[in-house]
């Protein structure tokens, strides 16, 4: 997969990318990690990215022109019609949808995607005829969107086939079955009075599942009660 990032603050990504299961997916290939800088194509001699608010108010706009420069000079068009074949162009932005494990899932199966970070003062609601998807990373405020594009490019990278290596499986992560995950012990079995449950230690395969999913369920129950579905029996 190729991640592009389209952002004014292209240092604000450095050296981010370069740990743990983000290397080595970038290492071994499983994924093409680029950012942007939307100022390269500003086009007047102040490289200008954005301007006041028609109708007034308060902070700067990020202006059309250079995003699409941006967009035209990846896709080779500002037409999403014309855009290559599996091809997202993701704008961040708190008015997005609210992003979930699903989206993460569904966006996982693009061959690129073109991440657009806004400014939380606005973006020039033009840049909307570009963008095949607008994604929040929830309901707080953010002073811009690079954080949320980390956030999504991250999610998305752990999916792609290869890049969870021995670190195991995206099938047992919380959300993937709509609940959260279970508490984990590692040594020492006791830690300054704190035991590991017997369970644990008991090598009985089946006790320790139960156990597991009757946790999660659980501390679902006491902290996310909206994951909750309804079908079961209490
Ligand atoms: Cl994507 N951008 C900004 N500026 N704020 C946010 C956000 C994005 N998601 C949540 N808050």
């Amino acid at each position: 997969m190729q991640i592009d990032i389209l952002t004014i603050f292209p240092e604000f990504f450095d050296g981010i990318f370069d740990f743990g299961i983000i290397r080595r997916a970038r290492e071994s290939g499983i994924v093409d990690l680029r950012t942007h800088d939307i100022r390269a194509f500003a086009k007047d001699k102040h490289r200008k990215v954005d301007d006041r608010p028609f109708g007034g108010g308060d902070g700067m706009v990020l202006k059309p022109g250079p995003i699409f420069r941006a967009i035209e000079n990846l896709l080779g068009t500002s037409d999403p019609s014309e855009y290559p074949g599996g091809t997202r162009v993701t704008l961040m932005t708190p008015q997005g949808k609210p992003l979930e494990q699903a989206d993460v899932a569904e966006a996982s199966k693009a061959n690129r995607i073109v991440i657009i970070c806004g400014r939380y003062e606005g973006v020039d609601e033009r840049v909307l005829s570009l963008v095949t998807d607008e994604i929040s990373i929830g309901d707080y405020v953010l002073s811009g969107g690079e954080p949320a594009a980390l956030v999504l490019a991250d999610a998305v990278i752990r999916l792609l086939p290869g890049a969870l290596g021995n670190e195991g499986s995206a099938e047992n992560d919380s959300f993937s079955d709509g609940v959260l995950d279970f508490p984990h012990y590692t040594q020492p079995r006791e830690f300054r009075g704190m035991k590991v449950p017997d369970v644990l230690l008991s090598g009985h395969h089946e006790d320790i599942k139960k156990w597991r999913e009757e946790k999660a369920l659980e501390k679902t129950k006491r902290v996310r009660k909206d994951l909750m579905t309804g079908d079961s029996d209490e």
